[in-house]
């Protein structure tokens, strides 16, 4: 495309690197023909939804599997397919989508359903943003979608983050309850937890019966292929040949993580153009992958206390010294109480610095496994930091109060 004569210079209108950058953003959903190596994942999602196209009841699912291996993608495609096979035969199926990171408290998520369901029109019901207490929430959730939908499927992504699992129960007994009677409700539930089950309460676990699906990581030749199929994000011969490949192995390092494919390959052409260069390159590519990196590790910490990023410093600097990767608890308190000390932070107790230590490794910032049948909860766990300790460090360097340790070094 050239650039008309009466544009403002001041504004670019051609971008030599991407044709169409939005394949590349996690929020485009890739059409079935880009989806790579999960038919049979995707015939048991629809398998558990199959009933839903002739207006019955679907069956609930959980699926699992490690971050970037198409779980959010999986479920979202399959059921789009439904609603529009529904749709041919006048069956109306509506689905919400729910980030429960984003929104874990039982009252949000029933409102944002009943928002995404409802059509005042043919409800007679309003869904306020606020003013309305959970009961009356649920209430005109019900009267949504009795009267809005003959099936609603919904989607609980990241379940693990629920505040509370009373809901799973409610929304899963709708019908059984007689909550609604002209529709029915089916979930699907996602987590990077595989044993996120152990963690619902008796209740809910004896009352929601589910089929539950794995997905496993994609191997080096399978992420070749999903980035081989988004490629036309880029001009023609704008990406170099090696930097698929390169790429895709970078990416399969840890364990296959498409979203890490698709994020490296989205900032190699980002800094490629920065950089004005008319080529993605391999060089790009490894740049990427830092930057990529170091990104998703400040999203996982940005909102964490100065206590705990002096502690996760801590343990970098163990890691950075020493040809060991895990050490105890002990050790990192030491090393902790050096750099407070330094900072001229409080120095925290053991036993706070040990709870702090297993928040982090909740987010998985780390991961700390408990010694041989060790007494005293974690008393004794080790903790291996899994990001590479040079990226932690930068980016806990960004924090303006740990910036001086830069200057002590
Ligand atoms: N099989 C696939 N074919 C094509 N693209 C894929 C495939 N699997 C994943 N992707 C792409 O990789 C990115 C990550 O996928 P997705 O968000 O579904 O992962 P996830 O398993 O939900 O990860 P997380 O646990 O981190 O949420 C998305 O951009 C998605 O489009
Ligand atoms: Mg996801």
């Amino acid at each position: 495309m050239s650039a008309n004569d009466d544009r403002d210079p001041l504004f670019r209108y051609d971008d030599p690197v991407f044709a169409d950058e939005r394949l590349l953003e996690i929020t485009h959903l890739p059409g079935p023909d880009r989806i790579v190596g999960r038919d049979e994942q995707m015939q048991r999602v629809a398998d558990a939804l199959n009933p839903a196209i002739f207006g019955s009841e679907p069956n609930h699912l959980f699926i699992f599997g490690k971050t970037g291996t198409g779980k959010s993608l999986i479920s979202r495609s399959v059921t789009k397919r439904v609603i529009s096979e529904a749709e041919r035969d006048n069956v109306t199926v509506k689905y919400a989508f729910i980030d429960c990171g984003e929104q874990n408290t039982e009252a949000s998520i029933i409102k944002t359903i009943a928002q995404l369901v409802n059509e005042p029109g043919d409800s007679g019901v309003s869904i306020p943003d606020r003013g309305l207490g959970t009961g009356d929430y649920y209430k005109r959730l019900w009267q949504a979608v009795d009267r809005c939908t003959d099936v609603t499927i919904v989607i609980l992504d990241e379940i693990d983050m629920l505040e509370d699992d009373e809901v799973l129960r409610k929304l899963s007994r709708a019908g059984e309850n007689r909550r609604i009677s002209n529709s029915s409700i089916g979930i699907i539930g996602i987590s990077n937890k595989i044993d996120f089950p152990d963690h619902l309460s008796e209740r809910v676990k004896s009352s929601l019966s589910r089929d539950e699906l794995v997905f496993s990581p994609y191997d080096a030749n399978q992420l070749v292929e999903i980035l081989e199929k988004r490629q036309d994000a880029f001009h023609d011969g704008v990406l170099s040949d090696d930097v698929i490949p390169l790429t895709a192995a970078l990416a399969a390092q840890e364990h296959g993580d498409a979203r890490k494919a698709i994020d490296i390959l989205r900032n190699a052409g980002r800094i490629a153009k920065k950089q004005n260069a008319t080529r993605v390159t391999a060089n790009h590519v490894r740049d990427a992958k830092e930057k990529t990196e170091a990104d998703r590790f400040n999203e996982l910490i940005e909102g964490s206390p100065q206590q705990a990023k002096a502690i996760l410093y801590s343990l970098t600097l163990l890691t950075e010294n020493s040809t060991q990767k895990e050490f105890p608890t002990k050790i990192i308190y030491n090393q902790y109480k050096e750099v407070a000390r330094q900072l001229d932070f409080d120095v925290l107790s053991e036993r706070r610095v040990q709870e702090i230590l297993q928040e982090q490794n909740f987010l998985n910032v780390i991961q700390s496994e408990r010694e041989g049948r060790g007494r005293g909860r974690g008393a004794h766990a080790k903790h291996r930091l899994l990001e590479n300790p040079s990226i932690v460090k930068k980016v806990l360097l960004r924090d303006s109060r740990l910036a001086v340790l830069e200057e002590t070094e």
